[in-house]
């Protein structure tokens, strides 16, 4: 792909951009250069955000919620109009669900899961891909999750909806391989975060778990997210799509 049709100026979509790995993400952006918009749906989460990422007029903050289509049409037309089409999205918001057995997962946690962590990436992609197809020239960066990969035993509906998200990395990866537009994603294991210090606080014996299972010994660092994000957002990533990239201090090489 051609490097002049790289925009310029650059503006990314991080939604999750509030907190943990999509805000690591969106401060490594906007040092890059980029103009970000973050959205979220955690008004308080979202001041705070702008607050510390002190980016002037090249941050924008979006209370959006990505499992609801009028809301993320909004956001996507306010995004447009203040800093310009966006030709970049880190899908990264999130919820984990409840953690409980499979014959006690309760029918609303499971829809509640899949609308926010697989819905949600497909109505993010579906309001912003468009316009980089047009332009020729995107970078769509999914964030699924080791769970995905392996399975967590008590997290069927997480579990699901991140496996679903590899899929759809693919799928649409292959789909847009001619168009400028790749399509790559991130299957973090444990990255501290909040996600992370609360799944603690609910079953510090399942978390402790997961960590043995890392080879690194240690869990991942918001800033390893965030330069993988930034790799995959850059123009250098020109000859990968559909991938969903491993970050998992070794705990899964194929
Ligand atoms: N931290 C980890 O260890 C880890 C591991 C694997 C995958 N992940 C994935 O990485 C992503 C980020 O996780 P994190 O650890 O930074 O978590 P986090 O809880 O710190 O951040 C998630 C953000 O998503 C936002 N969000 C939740 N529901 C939303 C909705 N309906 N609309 C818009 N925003 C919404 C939250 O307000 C929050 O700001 C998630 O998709 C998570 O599943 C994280």
């Amino acid at each position: 792909m051609s490097d002049n049709l790289v925009p310029n100026p650059r503006v990314a979509v991080v939604t999750g951009g509030a907190s943990g790995l999509g805000l690591a993400a969106a401060r490594r952006l906007l040092s890059d250069g980029m103009r970000v918009a973050l959205w979220d749906c955690s008004k308080d989460g979202l001041h705070r955000a702008a607050e510390q990422l002190d980016g002037g007029e090249n941050v924008l903050v979006c209370q959006t919620d990505v499992g609801d289509v009028s809301s993320i049409e909004h956001a996507a037309d306010r995004t447009r109009g203040v800093l310009g089409d966006a030709d970049t999205v880190l899908a990264a918001a999130g919820i984990a669900g409840h953690v409980l057995p499979y014959v006690e997962y309760p029918l609303d946690g499971w829809h509640e899961v899949l609308r926010i962590n697989l819905t949600g990436v497909h109505l993010t992609c579906r309001a912003l891909v468009p316009a980089m197809i047009k332009r020729g020239w995107g970078r769509v960066i999914t964030v699924s999750s080791m769970a995905g990969k392996e399975g967590n035993p008590r997290q069927i509906a997480y579990a699901s909806a991140k496996a679903g998200i590899m899929g759809f990395t693919k799928s649409l990866g292959k789909e847009l391989a001619r168009t400028g537009v790749l399509v790559n994603g991130i299957a973090p294991t444990l990255v501290q975060s909040p996600m992370v210090d609360e799944a603690d606080l609910l079953d510090r014996e399942a978390m402790d778990a997961l960590r043995a299972k890392i080879p690194m010994g240690r869990l991942g660092r918001p800033e390893e997210f965030a330069a993988l994000a930034a790799w995959l957002a850059s123009p250098e990533c020109s000859f990968t799509t559909g991938m969903t990239f491993d970050l998992s201090g070794g705990r899964a090489t194929y």
